[in-house]
């Protein structure tokens, strides 16, 4: 009897020995750049109880869960991801010591519809920081993920910063909790793509009096408005007043109690959806501020004021992007989006996803941000702040394969020093040998070819820096390096950077600080 191959489980790769090398090439340098901030790894298993997940990972996680009962009749589910799972382990600890910095990286599980880089099975790589509250720690965060893709040589990489927070405030301002709290949380990144109607839908199944209109009884429509602030007590007994003023015979069939409990419910939707509807309004107003930090923040803290909020939400992100500047983050990468709320439901504060232009339709690289309520939802007695991110590492390979260096070589230099005409060659070898011993890797162009080919050809290779030498920079001793990315400059002289120089035999290895001329602006 002929038998049928038996298929691979769509969603699944198998990875023949180039790929599944370069895929390990890739998650060991994203743990190198963990490693070099400190975090250590840890590992998690991949089978959890489902509990976990169900309690505080919201829909977009436990829709797409791989849960089943095992022969014990246990509830388990495959792991849809590691963050979960290191905070159950950390919350089982007898006497845990803080801070905890960590990194871990598996296989996880989530019942995708496959596509180009959409799998139902796949690798994270990623990091958890416990016990620090505070934009310092936002910022680490985020500039370690940039750091790890800086490391691997990606250029065409967008950080989109976020806080989920501020939405928070609001929803708390305005009573708003439960589910209708955790349904707007959610849906927040949605009103700008669907629109507010379809959020209006979803509450609607959720909870049906919320957008019913009042019915037509005219006894209803006599009614005040709303019963903010008032007992309900109260309201029951003016009710009740009211309608025995009015008469038993205009009341119809139904009896004055069965009308007065009737009256209370549709008063109490009243209120709550008004409050709704405002949330609704600062939703859509949110979701339309990103872009620019400066402008964000700007735009953002006259939001707020117009909603009597507090501005701490947009203060601590406007510190998390000042020492992002610190860490030497590649600013121009980074954007600010007050409607960025990921689907994950244990998120508390700063947010921020990591995007690659080469990637198509699934093009988010990493995503994270803090989840300070995740430990207490978990079981720990008391909150520990906490917040780290995970790379998805099939898109980060991907990516690098877009760019055109599928394992993330590193690049044979960071500088690129070409002649601008063929009588500065002389020069520019000088150039190129005094940054060397500076402690620089440089590549000079050695081929004469026109100046526009080698520009073209530095953008190509992913060189941090370019130093076109010519007249200028003979007449004057210097050296202008050129950011590939943000088009600044930096000119250094010459006689500075040999004064640098360590002494013979005792070289830094490469990428030394240079010391600075002046700084130059953008462009040329
Ligand atoms: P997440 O955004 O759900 O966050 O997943 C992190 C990354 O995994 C995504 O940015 C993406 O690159 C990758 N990814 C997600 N789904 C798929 C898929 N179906 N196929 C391929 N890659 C995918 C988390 O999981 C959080 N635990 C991150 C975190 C850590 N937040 C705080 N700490």
């Amino acid at each position: 009897m002929e038998r049928r191959a038996v298929e691979r489980v769509r969603g699944t790769q198998d990875l023949w020995p180039a790929d599944a090398r370069q895929l390990e090439v890739v998650r060991r340098r994203l743990e190198e750049a963990f490693a070099g901030f400190g975090y250590r790894r840890m590992d998690v298993p991949v089978l959890e109880p489902a509990e976990l997940h169900l309690r505080k990972s919201g829909l977009e996680i436990i829709s797409k869960l791989y849960a089943f009962d095992d022969l014990g009749g246990r509830r388990l589910c495959l792991r849809p991801e590691l963050t979960a799972s290191v905070v159950r382990a950390f919350v089982a600890q007898p006497a845990p010591r803080l801070p905890v910095k960590v990194f871990s990286s598996g296989s996880v599980f989530r019942y995708e519809r496959p596509s180009k880089g959409r799998y139902r099975q796949f690798t994270q790589s990623g990091v958890e920081l416990f016990g620090a509250s505070g934009a310092l720690a936002d910022a680490e965060i985020v500039a370690l993920a940039m750091d790890a893709l800086d490391r691997l040589g990606l250029v065409d990489y967008r950080v989109t910063i976020g806080h989920v927070g501020i939405l928070g405030e609001l929803l708390s301002k305005l009573g708003l909790t439960g589910r209708v709290r955790t349904q707007l949380l959610e849906s927040l990144e949605e009103t700008r793509r669907h629109g507010l109607d379809a959020i209006r839908g979803r509450l609607h199944e959720l909870d049906p009096d919320l957008f019913d209109p009042l019915g037509d009884d005219p006894v209803e429509r006599t009614l005040p408005a709303q019963s903010d602030g008032v007992g309900e007590e109260h309201v029951r007994a003016s009710l009740t007043g009211l309608l025995s003023k009015m008469g038993a015979e205009r009341l119809g069939r139904r009896s004055e109690g069965d009308i007065v409990e009737r009256l209370l419910r549709k008063l109490r939707p009243q209120s709550h959806r008004e409050a709704v509807e405002r949330a609704l309004e600062f939703m859509e107003r949110l979701g339309g501020i990103r872009g620019e930090p400066r402008e964000v923040l700007g735009a953002g803290r006259d939001l707020l004021q117009a909603f009597g909020l507090a501005a701490a939400p947009l203060e601590s992100l406007d510190r998390t992007v000042h020492l992002l500047e610190a860490f030497g983050a590649n600013f121009h990468r980074v954007q600010l989006d007050l409607g960025l709320s990921r689907g994950l439901q244990y998120y508390t504060g700063m947010v921020f996803e990591i995007d690659h232009a080469g990637l198509g339709a699934e093009s988010q690289l990493c995503g994270g941000g803090r989840y300070d309520d995740l430990f207490r939802a978990l079981g720990a007695r008391a909150p520990i702040p906490a917040l780290g991110f995970a790379f998805g590492v099939e898109r980060v390979k991907l990516a690098l394969e877009a760019e055109g260096r599928p394992s993330g070589e590193p690049r044979a230099a960071d500088v690129f020093v070409i002649p601008g005409t063929p009588e500065y060659v002389p020069f520019a070898a000088r150039v190129a040998t005094t940054l060397r011993r500076a402690g620089k890797r440089v590549d000079l162009d050695v081929t004469g070819r026109p100046l526009k080919t080698s520009l073209n050809y530095a953008d190509r290779e992913g060189y941090s820096q370019v130093a076109v030498v010519g007249e200028a920079e003979a007449r004057d001793e210097l050296v202008r390096l050129r950011d590939m990315g943000d088009g600044r400059e930096q000119a250094l002289s010459l006689a500075d950077l040999a004064r640098e120089w360590p002494a013979e035999g005792a070289r830094p290895p490469g990428g030394a600080q240079l010391p600075r001329a002046a700084e130059a602006g953008r462009g040329h």
